[in-house]
């Protein structure tokens, strides 16, 4: 069976969905195919915060109500270190942006309910994707589905497809420029039945190692532990996690609750970025090009203002003929990439403990914590990185090659 569309989209991540969500605003036709089931994809819990330009860019795209109605916006910080908190103002530090307190689970579902109230093609459990045809300028993507082989003739591949996606390593290796950072430590991470113990996050370093308070809804919470990348979830009881939790975070003045585990796992910690995110007709967006360690909550965020710069770029395309955006979709995103990579390595620099570190090492890391936490100018750096640059901050310098 062989079917058309201006734009294949591979994944229906937030970047896939996303995309799929601003181009129909705008006219254009795009078939989203993804390799696992809707109740899968749904239920990966992943990331939590969302920059101020995140729900602004939900909002346009017509999926911010539930957001607006159920999300709690933060406009601060705490971080917590030699057993003190302090709070970071990030509202006041950048003119009154702040972040919004809202699952990936929940964007997810949003986005695959409103594609499925319009009646557009979100194919669930497509095996074998493939890309062919970019050489030729004729792409075409060739999947299974419901047992049947397919093929999706199209004008352009959106690669949405994440880190360990099929798009990515259809370009030819000697055309993309890698760059990649592995860490010695790891997160592990529960979701809670319990009501937050605190009314913004806590990010706190530790002689322990790092730990963070987040949450989902005010009965939810949502926290993380820093573990050994080779640990394994069957070493942590519940009682294990919580103790170390009341440990690391504790500071004068203050009680966790703890309460029943709903989940927990471990999520390794890397660096990665493949140059060009372009490659003829398929242009990568999301994890499918860069992933950062989750210390400061940008991975989610980038791949959405990857899909915006994206969308732009394909109307641009489709509507008045030109591949002006397209030409510079690339240097457009590693210039917020590359700031957002820098920050999320700050973040997570500043706050695990590296047992291979001395203690030097562990000086330096106080004094840049007692830095971002008594100097405005610090405070506000850190805050203007966390709530997220604009586009506009972002687009402003290219980056070289
Ligand atoms: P993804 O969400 O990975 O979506 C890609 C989609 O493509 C998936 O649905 C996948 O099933 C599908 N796919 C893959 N291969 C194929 C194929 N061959 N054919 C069709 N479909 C395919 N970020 C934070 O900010 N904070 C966090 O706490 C956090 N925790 C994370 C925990 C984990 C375990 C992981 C993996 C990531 C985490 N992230 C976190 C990062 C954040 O979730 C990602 O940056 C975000 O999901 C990127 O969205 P995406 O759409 O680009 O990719
Ligand atoms: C969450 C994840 C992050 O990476 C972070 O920096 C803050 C919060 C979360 O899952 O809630």
């Amino acid at each position: 069976m062989s079917e058309r569309t201006q734009v294949a989209i591979i994944g229906a991540g937030p970047a896939g969905l996303l995309l799929g969500q601003l181009l129909h605003r705008h006219g254009i036709d795009a078939v989203i195919l993804e390799a696992r089931s809707r109740e899968y994809v749904e239920a990966r819990i992943r990331a939590g915060v969302l920059e101020q330009g995140t729900m602004e860019v939900l909002r346009e795209a017509g999926v911010g109500e539930r957001m607006d109605k159920e999300g709690l916006v933060h406009g601060g910080i705490y971080l917590c270190f030699d057993h003190t908190r302090h709070h970071i103002a990030m509202r006041e530090l950048t003119d009154g942006r702040a972040v919004m307190i809202y699952g990936q689970t929940e964007v997810v579902k949003d986005l695959i309910v409103a594609r499925l109230e319009e009646g557009l093609p979100l194919l669930f459990e497509c095996q074998d994707v493939s890309v062919h045809g970019l050489n030729e300028d004729d792409p075409v993507v060739h999947y299974r589905y419901d047992g049947s082989e397919r093929e999706l003739r199209c004008d352009i591949v959106a690669g949405c497809d994440g880190f360990h996606g099929v798009c990515r390593p259809t370009i030819p290796e000697a055309e993309l420029t890698v760059w990649s950072r592995e860490y010695p430590y790891a997160w592990l991470g529960i979701l809670a039945d319990v009501a937050p113990s605190t009314d913004e996050l806590i990010y706190a370093y530790s002689d322990r190692g790092f730990a963070l308070h987040s949450m989902r809804s005010l009965t939810r919470s949502r926290l993380y532990v820093q573990v050994d990348p080779e640990d394994e979830i069957e070493n942590w009881s519940d009682d294990r996690i919580w103790s170390e939790l009341h440990q690391r975070l504790a500071s004068d003045g203050w009680e966790l609750n703890d309460g029943p585990v709903l989940e927990k796992g471990i999520t390794p910690m890397r660096s990665f970025v493949a140059a060009p995110m372009r490659y003829r007709s398929l242009l990568l967006a999301g994890d499918a090009a860069h992933i950062v360690p989750p210390t400061g909550a940008k991975g989610l965020n980038l791949a959405v203002a990857d899909v915006t710069v994206l969308a732009d770029a394909l109307v641009t395309r489709f509507t008045v003929g030109s591949d002006t955006g397209l030409e510079e979709y690339s240097d457009r995103c590693l210039t917020r990439v590359w700031r957002a990579q820098h920050f999320s390595w700050f973040m997570t620099t500043m706050l695990h403990l590296d047992r291979s570190d001395d203690d030097y090492g562990r000086q330096l890391q106080r004094s840049q914590l007692r830095y971002v936490t008594t100097s405005t100018a610090a405070a506000r750096s850190l805050s203007e990185n966390y709530v997220g640059l604009t586009l506009e901050q972002t687009a402003r310098a290219t980056v070289s090659r």
